[in-house]
C-alpha cells in the first residue's frame, strides 16, 4: 500500500478492470482555428494512460475543454482523441456523448486494453454549476449527479490524473471517489510528492516571484505564505507589482491608475498597503518600470506619474531581482513580468526567467502564461519542475485544501478501513 495519503496506481491491478480515468488534457486553443496549439497537458498524461492500458484495462476517459472565453462555446474532444491516438500510437476512440446511453452502451463494448474518450464534460451545466458555486453540492451529491450516477455502475475503479483541475469540486473529480475505488494516476501523485515537499518543506531562503495580470491570484497567496513563513520574501512584479507602488503611495499617473481602475483591480491597492505595513521589507516591488513611446524606454520610480502605460519593470529592479534569486534556495513563479509577448516589454520576463533558470535553487513554474513565457525565451527545460497546474497549483501552495485531494484521501480511508 503506498505511503502517500491517496491511493496510487500501485495500490491496484487493473486486468479486466473498468477503470474510468479523469484527465486534465484542457488545452490552448487557436480562437480563429479552434486547433489545439500547445500538446504539454496530452503529453504529461501519456504515462498513466499507456499503464492503464497495457495493464489491461478497459480505460473510459474523462476530461475537460473550456475556450478564450471560459465557460462558453465549450470545444468537443474528438480532436484530443485523434491528437492522444497518434501519440500513443494505438486507437483511441471518441464518442459525442458523456454519459447518456450512446456512451454507455460503447463503454459495455470496450475490450481489454481498449480506450475511449466521451465528449466534454462541461456540456453538463452540473459539472461547471457545482464549481462556480451557482449550486452547492457535497461530495455524496455530486455522486447522485447525471454523469456519476449513469457512469459509475460500469465502473470497477475511478482514476484521477487531473491535478491542474484539483481546485474545482465538480462531480467527475469528487463525485465518483465517493462511490468508487479511487487512486491517483501517475501525474497527479508527481505533482501532488513535489509541490507538498515545496509547500511544507522548502529549502531556505525561499522566493516568490508573483506578477502577472490575475493579480487575484497573487493577492489570494501573497498574504498566507507571508504570515505561515512559506514564503521569505516576494518578489512583485507586472499589474501586482504596480498596486504594490500604488499602495506605497506612489501615483503611478491617469492612465496607468485608470488601467487598473477599469479592470476592478483598485480595491487591491487597501490589501496591499496592509501587507507592506505587515510584512514590510519582505515585499519587494519595481524600483524602475518601462513605458512604450515608440520603443522601449525605461523610467525610475521617481519619475512617476505618466501619462502613459507601463508595461514591463526596469534594468535595476531586474538585477536587484536577479541578485535575490541567485541566493535563494527554492523559487515560485507565477505570473510575468511585464507585456512579455510585445518586444518593448519582454525584457523583464525574459531576463528574471533566465536568472530563475540559472540560479543554483529549487525552481517551481506553472500556470498558462508563466510556462508559455518560459517556452518562449527556451528555458522550460532549466526549470526544476513545471507543474500542469495554474489555479489549483496557487491554492495549493497558498495552503488550501484541494477538494479533489480531499476526495482521494477520503476514498483511501473508506478503501483501506473496507479491506482491513
Ligand atoms: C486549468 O486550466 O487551470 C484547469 O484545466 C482547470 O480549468 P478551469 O480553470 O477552467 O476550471
Amino acid at each position: 500500500m503506498s505511503s502517500m495519503d491517496i491511493l496510487t496506481l500501485d495500490d491496484f491491478d487493473f486486468e479486466d478492470k473498468t477503470v474510468i480515468l479523469r484527465v486534465d488534457i484542457n488545452s490552448p486553443i487557436d480562437p480563429q482555428t479552434r486547433r489545439i496549439v500547445d500538446d504539454n497537458r496530452i503529453l504529461r498524461s501519456l504515462p498513466t494512460i499507456r499503464e492503464l492500458s497495457d495493464g489491461g484495462a478497459r480505460l473510459v476517459m474523462l476530461a475537460h475543454q473550456g475556450d478564450t472565453l471560459d465557460y462558453q462555446n465549450l470545444a468537443p474532444l474528438e480532436q484530443h482523441a485523434s491528437m492522444l491516438s497518434r501519440l500513443l500510437d494505438r486507437p483511441v476512440a471518441y464518442i459525442d456523448d458523456v454519459a447518456g446511453p450512446a456512451a454507455r452502451e460503447r463503454v459495455r463494448r470496450l475490450k481489454r486494453g481498449e480506450m475511449l474518450l466521451l465528449d466534454n464534460v462541461r456540456f453538463h451545466t452540473e459539472e461547471v454549476s457545482t464549481f462556480r458555486n451557482y449550486v452547492k453540492l457535497s461530495p455524496k451529491e455530486m455522486a447522485k449527479t447525471y454523469i456519476v450516477r449513469n457512469l459509475a455502475p460500469l465502473g470497477d475503479l475511478y482514476v484521477c490524473d487531473a491535478f491542474a483541475a484539483a481546485h474545482r469540486a465538480a462531480p467527475t473529480l469528487v463525485g465518483f471517489p465517493e462511490v468508487l475505488p479511487a487512486a491517483g494516476g501517475r501525474l497527479f501523485v508527481e505533482e501532488y510528492g513535489i509541490l507538498k515537499r515545496v509547500r511544507d518543506n522548502p529549502e531556505r531562503p525561499c522566493v516568490f516571484v508573483l506578477g502577472g495580470a490575475k493579480i487575484s491570484d497573487a493577492f489570494g497567496m501573497m498574504g498566507k505564505v507571508l504570515a505561515d513563513g512559506t514564503a521569505d520574501r516576494v518578489l512583485t512584479t507586472g499589474l501586482t507589482g504596480l498596486v504594490m507602488l500604488w499602495a506605497a503611495g506612489i501615483e503611478l499617473g491617469r492612465v496607468p491608475e485608470a488601467y487598473l481602475r477599469d479592470r476592478g483591480l483598485e480595491p487591491f491597492v487597501a490589501q496591499a498597503a496592509s501587507l507592506l505595513q505587515k510584512y514590510g521589507e519582505r515585499i519587494v516591488y519595481p524600483e524602475d518600470l518601462a513605458i512604450d513611446d515608440g520603443g522601449r524606454r525605461e523610467i525610475p520610480v521617481s519619475a512617476l506619474p505618466v501619462e502613459t502605460e507601463l508595461i514591463d519593470i526596469g534594468s535595476r529592479t531586474i538585477a536587484h531581482y536577479a541578485s535575490i534569486l541567485q541566493e535563494a534556495r527554492t523559487i515560485f513563479v507565477n505570473g510575468p513580468a511585464g507585456v512579455y509577448e510585445t518586444k518593448a516589454g519582454s525584457l523583464g520576463t525574459e531576463s528574471l526567467w533566465k536568472a530563475i533558470a540559472e540560479a543554483p535553487g529549487y525552481s517551481v513554474i506553472g500556470g498558462g502564461d508563466t510556462v508559455a513565457a518560459a517556452r518562449r525565451f527556451g528555458v522550460v527545460d532549466q526549470m526544476s519542475y513545471v507543474s500542469t497546474a495554474g489555479g489549483a497549483l496557487i491554492q495549493f501552495l497558498s495552503g488550501q485544501k484541494l477538494p479533489v485531494i480531499e476526495a482521494l484521501r477520503r476514498a483511501k480511508q473508506r478503501y483501506t478501513g473496507a479491506s482491513a
